[in-house]
């Protein structure tokens, strides 16, 4: 894949809760894609992070695409209320739900992209049905819930799979590869590895927020040697 079809999706979990508006700014001058902004509810994971007037406040601070993944039960119920707060793809997951097709269909019918995220221990068959109903899969490379933890690497096979099956079926997005996406520990040496397996939307927190020197320098690492 080429360098320019790599999202780079820096994580807002890993910025200072202090300064919202000004990290969206940061990472909207670093260079990235789009801005990734998790959403915990303490019950789907074990902890709790911004809500949907922390994004409409992200939202105010720049014109990135708003990416908002979103580790909570009963996913529906909250749809409408990021759409309202600037949300431009809603990614929910599997585990989480069991009317998956029903929540797929409403959040496109909001006019917004539709997400599909996976855990690391469920199996990648589960995806296949959805292929076709979604705009993204996002397989988890840590148990979510928490930013720093270590890559697993066992999720590349999930994200080869999947990938496989997309080029076999002739499955696209806007005549581009169809977005996979891997969320957690990502840095310029997994990051390798996850686009060599496929994925094409990185999305990184530590090792973003944390410079290399810099957010954008860091960026560009991840851009150049993903390919
Ligand atoms: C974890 C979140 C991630 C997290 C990634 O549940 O979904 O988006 O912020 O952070 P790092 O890159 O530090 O693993
Ligand atoms: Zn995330």
């Amino acid at each position: 894949m080429k360098t320019n079809d790599i999202i780079i999706a820096p994580s807002i979990f890993a910025s200072d809760f202090g300064c919202l508006a000004e990290e969206a700014k940061r990472i909207e001058a670093a260079g990235a894609d789009v801005i990734h902004v998790d959403i915990m509810d303490g019950h789907f994971v074990p902890n709790l992070t911004l809500g949907p007037r922390a994004l409409a406040a992200i939202n105010r601070a720049t014109d990135l695409f708003l990416d908002v993944h979103i580790m909570l039960y009963n996913p529906f119920s909250f749809i409408e209320t990021l759409v309202e707060s600037g949300a431009d793809r809603i990614t929910f997951h599997f585990e989480a739900t069991e009317d998956v097709e029903d929540t797929l269909a409403f959040i496109r019918r909001c006019n917004v992209e539709a997400g599909l995220a996976f855990c690391p221990d469920t199996p990648a068959d589960f995806a296949l049905k959805f292929l076709d109903q979604c705009d993204l899969i996002l397989m988890m490379t840590v148990s979510p819930g928490f930013g720093g933890q270590a890559f697993l690497p066992d999720v590349l096979e999930k994200v080869r799979f999947v990938r496989d099956v997309c080029k076999k079926l002739g499955i696209e997005k806007n005549k581009k590869p169809f977005p996979i996406q891997v969320d957690g520990g990502v840095d310029a040496k997994t990051a390798v590895q996850c686009v060599e397996a496929g994925a094409n939307v990185l999305v990184s927190g530590t090792y973003l927020f944390k410079g290399d020197p810099t957010m954008k320098d860091a960026i560009d690492k991840l851009r150049l040697t993903a390919r």
